[in-house]
């Protein structure tokens, strides 16, 4: 099938790659002309693993093509995919829409140009229940010609593993309201139904309230062990233990129960605030989920503070070395890094951070508050950012900080303390090197 996408960033660009790899046919189209200037020359404009190669191998097949120019999209696709941004609004915290208002309306323009052609618009970014409904009135106001059908297919892809989890989804969510488009986006998925992967149809309000159900429900699973993991370290208790029994039980299910220094990323955090916002809007009191907002934001501005204990007060006017700035490992986002939080309360404390991230650092000087940036330097090495610190802190999951020669890190720290917020280290062997090891879950 042709395939159109509209928003080549994360979500649009891997999954364009994604059909193209199972055989349809794709264009994918951005505002921006040096993002599709470089994708054209094969060059990936962000990092996910083999990106590269899937990029290089789909345009020598001529599998996927890319352009700046909508109207190529629009006259050269049967389904248009819409995957741009829908950030939080920092004002109202609600969903802010203008990029998928602009995209439409611009569709909306520029389809009266193509003559009317059919096509179907799966809404593939995050949006709140009823806004497919509030698009499709939208572009009939501006255009009632137009000759297209909606439907909502929102993504659960997670950055880092987004190209596996693209093919091989725990379930495809569709949300339709007529035959027709139940049909053609059926014949998009038949590739990964064929692999037997679940095509959910359900109808598009349901569909657009799965994935805020769905993201939030996570977000207040880990924000229960991070709970749990402070009552460990209070009196001893295991928190890996308890995840890991409490993961036997099938109701509960071993995944994303992994303590850690708070949740980041893209999704998330905005999508549990968005969806109290609804609650709001709707006249509600969602305790529950006002509550994992408020407990995620708490724990990330406790991190500092964490640091500043462990070193017993010594850090005032010093260096520590930081090591990752992104929110989670394999990705180079830094949107809503618990990092960003971390020196943000540093600095207020006028404790300076010598940092190290293999992906990440050009995109959280970006994210970051500009008067925080005079507090941190930058290394593109991690012995370079660790060396003459005081302490280090680990707090994102690279491979690469697993590996790193401990023993020769032991004489460069002054404090000789390692606060690691992923436990990625093996406590014994830290210890024996001479360390104070300091890991989330560890009884204070
Ligand atoms: C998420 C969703 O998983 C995906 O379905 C959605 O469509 C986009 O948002 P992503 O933001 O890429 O994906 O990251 P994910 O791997 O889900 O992790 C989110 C955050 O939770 C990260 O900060 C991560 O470090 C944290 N996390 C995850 C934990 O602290 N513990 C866990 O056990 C799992």
């Amino acid at each position: 099938m042709k395939i159109g996408i509209i928003g080549t960033g994360y979500i649009g660009l891997t999954e364009g790659l994604c059909f193209a790899s199972l055989g349809q046919s794709v264009i994918c189209y951005d505002i921006i002309k040096e993002k599709i200037d470089k994708l054209k020359k094969g060059i990936p404009t962000l990092y996910e693993e083999n990106i590269d190669f899937i990029l290089k191998e789909n345009l020598e097949k001529k599998a996927i093509t890319f352009t700046d120019d909508l109207k190529v999209v629009l006259s050269g696709s049967e389904i248009v995919f819409l995957c741009v941004n829908t950030p939080e609004n920092p004002k109202t915290g609600e969903c802010d829409l203008s990029q998928i208002m602009d995209s439409t309306e611009s569709i909306s323009k520029m389809s009266e140009i193509l003559g009317n052609k059919f096509f179907i618009l799966a809404i593939r970014s995050t949006v709140p229940v009823g806004t497919n409904k509030q698009i499709k009135e939208h572009m009939l106001k501006i255009n009632p010609k137009l000759n297209f059908l909606i439907c909502s297919n929102p993504e659960f892809s997670r950055q880092g593993s987004a190209i596996y989890d693209f093919m091989n989804p725990d379930r495809v969510i569709i949300g339709v309201d007529n035959e027709k488009s139940k049909e053609r986006m059926g014949l998009v998925y038949k590739p990964l139904k064929d692999k037997g992967f679940q095509i959910f149809f359900t109808n598009i309000e349901t569909a657009e309230m799965i994935k805020y159900a769905s993201n939030t429900f996570l977000n207040i699973k880990i924000g229960f062990i991070n709970e749990i993991c402070d009552i460990c370290e209070m009196t001893g208790a295991n928190v890996n233990d308890i995840a890991k029994a409490m993961g036997m039980d099938k109701r509960i299910s071993p995944f994303f129960m992994k303590p850690g220094p708070g949740i980041g990323g893209s999704c998330f955090p905005k999508d549990s605030i968005a969806l109290a916002k609804m609650g709001n809007k709707l006249g509600l009191d969602l305790q529950i989920i006002n509550a994992s907002v408020n407990s995620n934001i708490a724990r990330k501005n406790s991190l500092a503070n964490r640091v500043i204990n462990y070193s017993k007060n010594k850090l005032e006017g010093k260096t520590i070395s930081l090591l990752g700035l992104t929110f989670k490992a394999n990705t180079d986002d830094t949107r809503y890094s618990p990092s960003l939080n971390l020196v943000e309360e540093l600095a207020k404390k006028n404790i300076k951070v010598h940092a190290y991230d293999p992906h990440g650092t050009d995109k959280f000087k970006y994210m970051v508050n500009p008067k925080t940036l005079d507090f941190i330097r930058f290394y593109d090495n991690a012995y370079l950012a660790i060396k003459d610190t005081e302490l280090l802190i680990i707090i994102t999951e690279w491979d690469e900080f697993k590996h790193l020669n401990y023993k020769k890190i032991y004489d460069m720290i002054h404090q000789k303390i390692i606060v690691d917020f992923r436990k990625i280290l093996d406590e014994q062997e830290m210890e024996s090197i001479g360390f104070k090891y300091y890991y989330i879950g560890k009884k204070i």
